[in-house]
């Protein structure tokens, strides 16, 4: 059926910038270089390693073959592929919702920190002092949360080859040079090498004092799991999303294990430029190391806004570089979580044989993201008195203790491992690998078949299990929980699969 409504990608590369936009973000910046240095170092990074061939990739290569086989977004992807857990297409649609949530927030406070950074290279670098004053302003959190969604409005609204792929066909190579930049500054930081030590030579960690004690097996598999999983941008839908507006002549092992590859070179480059400047500018200030704020929001708008207000004048434009580079890999992913939402629409519309007004649905979509991500910029990381734990007086370890990590644990932590794991089974069990693998080797004149059939049938639920449990484990703060919770997962897999009736293929 020709559709004009929904466009397509203008060429292979352009899809594959904007799919690498989508999978480099915030997480890369702040999540990778300090759950690495946490979590083990270079044994981390093996094991990250491993997750994203046996499972990240399969995942990867299975949302994009299922987005281009059913040319729609996954609610209907779903739809027409399975009969028995068609429902799925739900999740990935609700846990990009909830990601904007708080995603649009951070991204508001990249552009505060272009602003005040730029303004400082003439009036004075601010120091960390300034991220406690923005958490403690709701209104100033609010302004820059608008921008921000006006900004990714603007490039929503211009579909997927006028907009998206415009916006990163320039986004990506500027990011990767920026990135450059940042790192032979940071580098050439007096002690920067701590911070090199502490990304990558195991148990470091410990042994400096950065952290005072080492993590379990399973907090590290579900630490890396979740980690590849947010990254790669998988289970939300967005790849299934982009997928959809693929042609059938693209290469899908081929772009899959480019996105893989590059989503992970810029996770370690970000930590090449964000872990030695953070670590290397708290030793020179003598604050002890177990002290240094090393990951999530307080790396990205605390610690390094210390680095460049410790560098002088030049800080404020090196800070400026920095914070517009973190601004592109933002925006880039969250048009692709926004996309999945209007794409929805747009299909949904189509189905029913009525037009769709591509501006129209985007300012709805953007609105009601921005309505409740208010709510989290008002929060202020729960500096405000809102968070949901002081609103209705209950105290669970992490998860509730302000409005961001409420929709994270939900959204990263429970709706997008389950939904991996329930995809696992679709297609390894309910469907047959072959109902996906036909897709696949349209484009692929290679094999990897028996790969795929292993990774998809039993490699990712098994591993999926670990990874749900410790993500559970990990909010809820019980290792007996989380591992309850794993075999709990596994029984229950077992029996959707009997239930499904064993669909099996040489
Ligand atoms: N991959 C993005 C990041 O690392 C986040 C993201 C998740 C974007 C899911 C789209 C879909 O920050």
């Amino acid at each position: 059926m020709e559709n004009n409504e929904r466009g397509s990608w203008g060429s292979n590369i352009g899809f594959l910038l904007a799919a690498i936009g989508s999978a480099v973000g915030l997480g890369n910046i702040w999540g990778f270089p300090y759950k690495m240095g946490k979590s083990g170092g270079f044994v981390f990074l093996l094991v990250y390693l491993a997750l994203a061939v046996f499972v990240g990739f399969a995942i990867m290569c299975s949302e994009l073959a299922l987005g281009r086989k059913t040319g729609s977004g996954p609610i209907l992807a779903y739809k027409n592929y399975t009969k028995r857990f068609a429902s799925v297409g739900w999740l990935a649609v609700a846990a990009p919702f909830l990601i904007m949530t708080f995603y649009s927030v951070l991204g508001g406070y990249c552009i505060y920190y272009v602003i005040t950074n730029f303004i400082g290279i003439f009036k004075g670098v601010p120091d960390s002092s300034s991220f406690g004053a923005i958490l403690t302003n709701p209104w100033i959190s609010i302004g820059v949360l608008l921008l921000f969604m006006v900004i990714c409005f603007l490039i929503n609204r211009g579909g997927i080859s006028g907009g998206i792929e415009k916006f990163n066909k320039v986004g990506m190579p500027a990011l990767f040079v920026m990135l450059v930049i940042i790192i032979i500054r940071a580098l050439t930081l007096p002690n920067a090498v701590e911070g090199l030590k502490f990304m990558f030579i195991p148990g470091y960690a410990i042994k400096a004092g950065f952290i005072s004690e080492s993590p379990s097996v399973l907090s590290v598999l579900a630490t890396a799991g979740g980690q590849m999983f947010f990254s790669l941008s998988l289970a939300m839908g967005a790849m299934i999303t982009y997928g959809s507006y693929l042609s059938k002549e693209e290469n899908l092992p081929q772009n899959s294990l480019v996105i893989v590859v590059f989503d992970t070179l810029v996770a370690l480059m970000a930590g090449l430029a964000v872990i030695p400047a953070a670590v290397a500018n708290g030793i020179n200030n003598g604050i002890p190391v177990g002290e240094i704020k090393l990951g999530g929001p307080n790396l990205l708008f605390a610690t390094l806004q210390d680095v460049f207000h410790n560098m002088g004048a030049i800080g404020g434009l090196f800070g400026t570089i920095f914070y517009i580079l973190v601004l592109i890999a933002a925006v880039s992913s969250a048009i692709s979580l926004i996309e999945v939402i209007v794409t929805m629409i747009i299909d949904g519309n189509t189905l029913k044989g009525k037009s769709s007004d591509r501006s129209m649905i985007t300012v709805i979509v953007c609105a009601i993201i921005t309505a409740i991500a208010c709510l989290v910029a008002a929060d202020g990381l729960g500096s405000n008195g809102i968070a949901p734990a002081q609103l209705f007086g209950v105290e669970v370890a992490g998860w509730n203790d302000c409005w961001l990590d409420f929709f994270d644990c939900w959204s990263e932590g429970l709706a997008m491992p389950i939904g991996a794991m329930i995809m696992a089974l679709i297609i390894g069990w309910e469907k047959g690998s072959e109902s996906i693998y036909e897709e696949i080797r349209i484009g692929y004149e290679g094999d990897i078949h028996r790969f795929y059939r292993i990774c998809i049938k039993y490699i990712v639920p098994i591993v999926m299990c670990f990874i749900s449990a410790g993500s559970i484990a990990d909010y809820f703060g019980s290792q007996a929980v989380g591992y309850a919770i794993a075999i709990g997962l596994l029984v229950v897999y077992w029996a959707m699969c009997r239930a499904s009736g064993w669909v099996d293929e040489k």
